[in-house]
């Protein structure tokens, strides 16, 4: 079996599909309203560091767990606890993370779906077309779009590991990158981006020991490293034994926390410039817009205020938020696709379809009741099982598996482990601290 399994072809191409999935709307978008709504630069420093500090060993776990076993999440678990009562856990575990990655899935297409359309409408736009039922919600709409956006999440998983997730990770990421940098550096200039700047730079350090804050910054930061589904242990499991884990563990979390940062230099400032253009920026109980509205009710305006550049603005805007998601959404759909396919003996393809669809299905479900299932979807999967999940695969490597297993694989691609810092801090650190913070935050969290 483990003959026919992919594998990325290099560290390049390991590094941007895992960035890839990675970066995401919890980057582009999530990050930078988390900032304005938790005391500015203050956030971002506690992020850092629990990007760093928690995040970045749970995220190792899943690697090392990934490429030992180099299978699915479940055959994984299963090959670190091969006995009666760790058995029937590691399947409950196992079974739990490929649900919350449908789950995850079927609320980010709807998004990544208003996206696209949004896209086509600045498409349109350009050639001095328009089609308002673009931009009006509908179920309709929405229907088609996040199908839209299964179609091409479930083309590039069909391709396979290499032609697929890694080709498209190679294109799509660099041209993220441009779209974003050009765009930043184009808000920058415009006037009142001084204003968010500072909102977003200058940390309010009363702030830094607010629990709520702490809460938010680690939920923010294993959500943006795709923690506690399986998906990194995936996407592990088709890397290379040359390659030395805990230095492409650190690349991908740098990438992923310098992308967040980045996106906040484009996304406050571009807020305080709406503001100061005269457009609303508040919702009507006075707190300022969040989440999704920002970039579909407080950007259009702003583009279309900025005239004949506001249309490529525009259109880039939308192309690098679709971009990314679609980025994210693979390694998703690729944690029910690669248990499918190394437990039935159904093809790629097939199993590509077949999984997309289940999730499409769940997606349509919330688009018809929308207003009771979104948001608890979402916090349903984020804030309540994906810590939950990433503690036991925590538990998983440092409890019940030997440390001797878990040193021989760090070994492989990094013969000299043991003495490496890496090895010096990581076991306790994964065996100890990772789960006591973690459900440190989770009681808070709950009782919150
Ligand atoms: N990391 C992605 C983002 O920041 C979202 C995400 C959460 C994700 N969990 C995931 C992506 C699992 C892929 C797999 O937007």
């Amino acid at each position: 079996m483990s003959t026919a399994r992919g594998q990325f072809s290099s560290r390049t191409g390991f590094v941007l599909a895992a960035a890839g999935s990675a970066v995401g709307l919890g980057n582009v978008w999530g990050f930078p309203t988390q900032v304005v709504s938790n005391g500015g630069g203050a956030f971002v420093i506690v992020y850092v560091v629990l990007a760093f500090g928690l995040a970045y060993p749970a995220l190792m776990a899943e690697l090392i767990i990934g490429r030992f076993a180099g299978a699915n999440v479940v055959t994984a678990l299963h090959k670190l606890q091969a006995d009666g009562a760790g058995r029937k856990f590691a399947y409950v575990i196992g079974i739990a993370s490929i649900i919350v990655a449908s789950l995850i899935l079927s609320f980010y297409a709807i998004v990544a779906g208003w996206l696209l359309a949004f896209l086509a409408a600045a498409v349109l736009d350009l050639f001095a077309a328009s089609a308002p039922w673009l931009v009006d919600d509908s179920i309709l709409r929405n229907l088609i779009f996040t199908g839209l956006f299964y179609f091409l999440t479930v083309v590039i998983v069909a391709f396979g590991v290499e032609a697929g997730i890694e080709r498209s990770s190679k294109i799509l990421m660099p041209l993220f990158l441009v779209l974003l940098i050009a765009m930043t550096a184009h808000v920058l200039t415009l006037p009142g981006a001084s204003d968010g700047l500072a909102i977003y730079l200058v940390p309010d350090f009363s702030r830094l020991t607010d629990p709520g804050l702490i809460i938010s910054a680690l939920g923010q930061a294993f959500f943006s490293l795709s923690l506690g589904v399986g998906a990194m242990l995936i996407y592990g499991s088709y890397l290379s034994r040359d390659e030395n884990l805990p230095s492409v563990g650190a690349l991908v979390t740098l990438f992923d926390s310098s992308i967040a940062i980045l996106a906040g230099l484009l996304i406050v400032p571009a807020i305080a410039v709406a503001q100061h253009k005269g457009l609303s920026v508040f919702a009507a109980d006075g707190s300022m817009i969040a989440g999704p509205d920002i970039a579909f009710v407080v950007f259009p305006p702003l583009f279309e205020s900025m005239g004949a550049v506001g249309l490529l603005v525009g259109l880039a805007f939308f192309a690098l938020m679709s971009i990314t998601a679609l980025t994210s959404s693979i390694s998703m759909l690729e944690v029910p696709v690669s248990l499918l396919i190394e437990k039935t003996s159904v093809s790629r393809p097939a199993a590509a379809i077949f999984a997309g669809f289940m999730v499409f299905l769940v997606s349509a479900a919330i688009i018809g009741q929308f207003d009771p299932l979104f948001d608890f979807v979402i916090t349903l999967t984020t804030q309540y099982s994906v810590p939950l999940i990433s503690l036991f695969f925590c538990i998983f490597v440092t409890w019940l598996w030997s440390r001797n297993s878990a040193l021989q694989e760090i070994q492989q691609g990094f013969p000299d482990a043991e003495s490496s810092l890496f090895w010096k801090i990581w076991p306790w650190y994964a065996k100890f601290l990772c789960p006591l913070l973690i459900v440190a935050v989770f009681i808070q969290s709950v009782f919150h």
